[in-house]
């Protein structure tokens, strides 16, 4: 099979030739169909992750069909579309993720080729409103999503919420869950187009998180915000306490902007503001978000497709921020 590996940090992907892969016991070969980047993988290119492993096939999002079964798993799966829940060994605690917690993807081969094996307990069904390259771009950034926006910072219909960065995969996700809620939104990014955008898809307002004074005009324009979700921290960490109304949460998955510089203390108890982590999710949160993605019929924003050839193109498109909404990977 073609696929795109990392052989070194610091380096391109290589797509090269590897033997086919086989189902094991309790595991299913998947065809893929398309796949999805995620920041973890040009994390994990630049060496910026912990425990990297070289050699491996990287991609943690995918989907395509069931194209053979192990032993132990009903043979009527073959055929079928699917997606893959890429979060791996979650445990028994709904709090959160086991020690022994993994993302597919290193170490475990990945999406970006054109067959992974996956234990069968990950495979659900594709939702049929979606095409393969919606199908794809959902799994790891739609559950991160769902857990930060619902399970995490419990958003409620009405309530005000934040959405940081929203050229970003997950903030995407974040946006369009708020809206099918019917909470009030904002936004906030580096470029206009990608605020206008926002605004189509159904935000109120939009900030310009390069402008120093973004938080003010939003306090003033849109008020305080019940739930703000970020998965940038840097050093506009702090307005995002500034803008919360009392009793205000926080919830923070990621720090695209490098780690907050203050921790305004006395801002947070006084106010009684909560500050959450959120990681992924469970799968319990994965089936939920599932159900709601189902339901509401929301569909990924897929950016731009890249064939898997040009994924170093895909990844530096990422890179440079240019995306809104998800970068997909058309493998067949
Ligand atoms: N904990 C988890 O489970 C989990 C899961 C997924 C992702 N993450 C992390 O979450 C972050 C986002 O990942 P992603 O794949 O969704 O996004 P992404 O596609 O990598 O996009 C990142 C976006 O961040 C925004 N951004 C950059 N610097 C910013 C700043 N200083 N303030 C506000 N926004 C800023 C940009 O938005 P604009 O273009 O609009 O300016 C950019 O488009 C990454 O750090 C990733 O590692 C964590």
């Amino acid at each position: 099979m073609r696929a795109a590996v990392l052989e070194a940090v610091k380096q391109p992907l290589v797509v090269k030739e590897l033997p086919d892969p086989k189902p094991g016991p309790n595991e299913v070969l998947i065809e893929l169909k398309a796949a999805a980047l995620n920041r973890r993988d040009l994390w994990i290119i630049e060496g910026m992750y912990p425990g990297i492993v070289t050699g491996v096939v990287l991609g943690s999002d995918g989907a395509g069909i069931v194209a053979e079964v192990g032993e132990e798993v009903s043979g009527r799966l073959v055929g079928q579309e699917v997606i893959i829940n890429p979060g791996w060994d979650w445990g028994r605690e709904e709090r959160a993720q086991s020690d022994a917690f993994r993302i597919l993807g290193m170490p475990d081969h990945g999406t970006f080729a054109e067959y992974v094996v996956v234990p069968v307990e990950y495979v659900y069904p594709k939702p049929a409103h979606l095409n393969w390259h919606e199908a794809a771009a959902l799994p790891l950034a739609g559950v991160t999503a769902y857990r930060a926006t619902f399970t995490q910072g419990q958003l409620a219909p009405a309530d005000k919420l934040l959405v940081t960065g929203i050229g970003g995969g997950v903030a995407t996700f974040v946006l369009q869950y708020g809206v099918a809620i019917e909470a009030e939104v904002a936004v906030t990014s580096s470029a206009e187009e990608k605020i206008e955008r926002a605004v189509q898809l159904g935000a109120k307002s939009g900030y310009n998180y390069t402008e120093k004074d973004w938080s003010r005009a939003l306090l003033e324009e849109f008020g305080a915000v019940d739930v703000a979700v970020d998965g940038a921290g840097g050093p506009g960490f702090v307005q995002l306490i500034d803008v919360l109304a009392p009793g205000g949460r926080l919830v923070n998955y990621g720090v695209t902007g490098g780690v907050p510089p203050v921790c305004p203390l006395p801002k947070i108890f006084w106010r009684q503001l909560r500050i959450i982590g959120s990681t992924m999710g469970s799968p319990r949160d994965f089936e939920r978000m599932l159900d709601f993605v189902n339901r509401q019929r929301i569909r990924p924003i897929v950016d731009r497709v890249f064939p898997l050839t040009e994924i170093s193109a895909a990844l530096e498109h990422m890179k440079r921020a240019l995306q809104f909404g998800k970068i997909v990977i058309e493998i067949q």
